[in-house]
């Protein structure tokens, strides 16, 4: 390879963006220039969406208007209720989410009565209601509605997963870890959706191709498996132990790593604090204390940090939430980083097409069938 020797596009600057920085010396992660800690301490996951749509912070009015029209879009059509209930029980919930998506896509698509913004709302505000209609009813058999008016994306989308209001703490706690997932400049996920969206396709499209790649162990999926991982093991012992040996065996421990970050990950700190804080009884400490485990080994070991998706399977596990929901949270709030993007693309928008060094054979002479 020439311009990308190292594989995997490390390094390259791909195009540019005013919404996020990622590790950018003097500035660390920031949303259109506000710090992600600032964020994460005091902002409602609405407000933040608001801001990268349109980049300024709401003022009062702005984000009551805007979080009500968040809240009047979580009905579903009923065709789409018809289509996720033919969707089996065993189906992973991102495919649930990707299908969602594009059932939507047919059934208000964007176009001269509908706005890309419009459109961007209508699936923030319904990510939630689809995902969890669909659980309630594979799972329980139980026909739900989704137009609650909970205040806010986190106390809906708990209210509809535990059936009754939760309690703030909970609720507190998925408000935060949304705005820590909502953006993060050129990730896998956000360049498939600007990719998208440079060829002139419709929205759904680019926010279908977002889940797809956000649903891979090495992006989104890791949350999910951090869990896995975690729950194996019955003691931080046994979990010294196991790390070691799949060190050994030169496998990947998922929640651990990143492309852009050498030291650490700047959202694991508040997310672990929020972990810690939800371990209620003696199992839970147990698991926070097998994750540290985990942490310090491969700190010791091989210098490497857990990101953001290791300490958030803890708290999403510490809130009463399945392990197979976690990556479709994060589609749930990485949806409003998606959307600033497809319209950052939009506004100045040129095809994304790189070229390839060719590695095939030389030119040769084409051999007829009946002569092969
Ligand atoms: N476990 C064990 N070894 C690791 C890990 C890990 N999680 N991450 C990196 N390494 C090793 C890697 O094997 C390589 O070793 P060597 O130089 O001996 O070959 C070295 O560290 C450098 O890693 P890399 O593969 O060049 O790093 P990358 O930039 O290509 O990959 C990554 C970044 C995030 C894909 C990788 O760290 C990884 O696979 N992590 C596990 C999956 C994960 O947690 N993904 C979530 C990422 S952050 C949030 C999100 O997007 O969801």
């Amino acid at each position: 390879m020439s311009a990308d020797k190292s594989g995997g596009l490390a390094g390259v600057v791909a195009g540019e963006t005013g919404i996020c920085t990622v590790g950018k010396a003097g500035l660390g992660l920031t949303y259109r220039g506000y710090s992600i800690n600032d964020l994460a301490e005091h902002a409602q996951f609405e407000e933040v969406a608001f801001l990268l749509l349109h980049g300024h912070l709401p003022s009062r009015a702005e984000l009551e208007a805007y979080s009500a029209r968040l809240i009047s879009q979580r009905g579903l059509p009923k065709e789409l209720r018809t289509v996720l209930e033919q969707l089996p029980a065993s189906a992973h919930p991102m495919d649930v989410l990707r299908t969602g998506c594009s059932a939507l896509g047919c059934l208000e698509p964007e176009g001269p009565d509908r706005a890309a913004l419009a459109v961007a709302n209508r699936l923030l505000a319904s990510f939630p209601s689809m995902l969890l209609y669909w659980h309630q009813f594979a799972q329980n058999g139980k026909r739900i509605e989704t137009q609650s008016d909970d205040p806010s994306m986190a106390a809906h989308f708990l209210h509809l997963l535990l059936g009754q209001p939760a309690e703030a703490g909970r609720v507190a706690a998925l408000n935060t870890s949304l705005v820590l997932y909502a953006e993060h400049e050129f990730n896998a996920s956000t360049f498939a959706a600007r990719v998208t969206t440079s060829t002139m396709a419709d929205f759904y499209s680019a926010i279908g191709a977002g889940i797809g790649a956000l649903r891979g162990p090495l992006h989104g999926g890791a949350n999910e498996w951090a869990m896995e991982l975690i729950q194996k093991f019955q003691s931080p012992d046994d979990a010294e132990a196991g790390v070691l040996e799949m060190l050994r065996r030169k496998e990947l421990i998922m929640g651990f790593g990143h492309r852009v970050y050498k030291k650490c990950d700047p959202r694991t700190a508040p997310i672990k604090e929020i972990a810690r804080k939800l371990a209620r009884n003696e199992a839970d400490r147990n698991l926070f204390a097998i994750g540290e485990r985990i942490e310090a080994v491969m700190w010791r070991e091989k210098s490497i940090f857990a990101n953001l998706d290791f300490f958030s399977a803890l708290a999403y596990h510490f809130s009463g939430i399945p392990t197979p929901l976690f990556t479709p949270i994060f589609v749930i709030s990485r949806t409003s980083g998606w959307a600033a993007h497809i319209l950052e693309q939009r506004a100045n928008n040129r095809l994304i097409r790189p070229t390839a060094e060719y590695t095939g054979p030389e030119p040769r002479a084409f051999v007829p069938l009946a002569q092969r």
